[in-house]
């Protein structure tokens, strides 16, 4: 594991893109599994202006999104869907036919986790997989629990979780319960990972999930397990 630690966010959003930019340029086919939430906005935001400069192409690259809410429309500004047309897809020339979202509305959802896993195996796996980290430790929405689940589930979002993302709805009781998640097989087969810790207040956390017990309580521990990781995070 490779720890890069940075002065600030914008440091950090620039340290990321390269990463992200160095996968792309060594394979302009790659399979990027992506995230949402605030870690990494500013990544996004200079990953378009390194394809509006011309020093990298969208044209070639699969994503794969971490995870999606249920019941909430793909047109809300709230969806993840939504999110990664707002912050990356719009703006940069990524077929968007190759951009994967799972699908937060499907009646059957079983069906859609099974195949969500399918279509990653399809394509060969992830190349490199961006993450954030929750304050409880969860990554993707692999909530802490007692059992590590591997494949792409239904998670009922903890309290914690519910609250923190309360800040981007009107009100708390607008924010989704559920919502489905890639598992931790999908995840943790990524060739490499990137862990975006974008905040000195997750730092808390961040050490317990890199340094403590690898434990379900604690998702983001598996990623001990993970030959290829890199964790960028903020000291202010
Ligand atoms: C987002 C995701 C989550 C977030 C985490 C941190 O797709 O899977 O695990 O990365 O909740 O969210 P922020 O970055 O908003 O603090």
């Amino acid at each position: 594991m490779e720890i890069i630690k940075v002065k600030n966010y914008d440091e950090l959003s620039r340290i990321s893109a390269d990463i992200v930019g160095k996968v792309i340029k060594e394979k302009p086919n790659c399979v990027l599994g992506l995230a949402t939430g605030s870690s990494p906005v500013g990544m996004y935001q200079n990953l378009v202006s390194k394809c509006k400069k011309g020093e990298i192409s969208f044209e070639n690259v699969t994503s794969v999104n971490l995870d999606e809410y249920i019941n909430l429309p793909i047109t809300d500004k709230n969806s993840y869907r939504c999110f990664m047309n707002d912050n990356l897809f719009d703006h940069v020339n990524i077929d968007k036919k190759k951009t994967f979202v799972p699908d937060g509305n499907s009646l059957d959802t079983a069906k859609t986790c099974r195949e969500y896993d399918a279509k990653i195996k399809d394509l060969g796996g992830i190349d490199l997989q961006v993450l954030g980290i929750g304050d409880n430790g969860h990554i993707g929405f692999n909530e802490p629990s007692d059992h590590f689940t591997l494949g792409t589930h239904v998670v009922n979002l903890t309290k914690t979780t519910i609250e923190a993302n309360a800040r981007f709805f009107d009100d708390i009781s607008s924010v989704p319960t559920q919502a489905i998640t890639m598992g931790m097989g999908g995840i943790m087969g990524a060739k490499k990972v990137l862990l975006i810790i974008n905040t000195p207040r997750k730092n808390g956390i961040a050490n317990k999930a890199l340094f403590g017990d690898i434990t379900p309580q604690v998702p983001a521990s598996i990623l001990q397990l993970h030959k290829d990781v890199v964790v960028v995070m903020c000291e202010e």
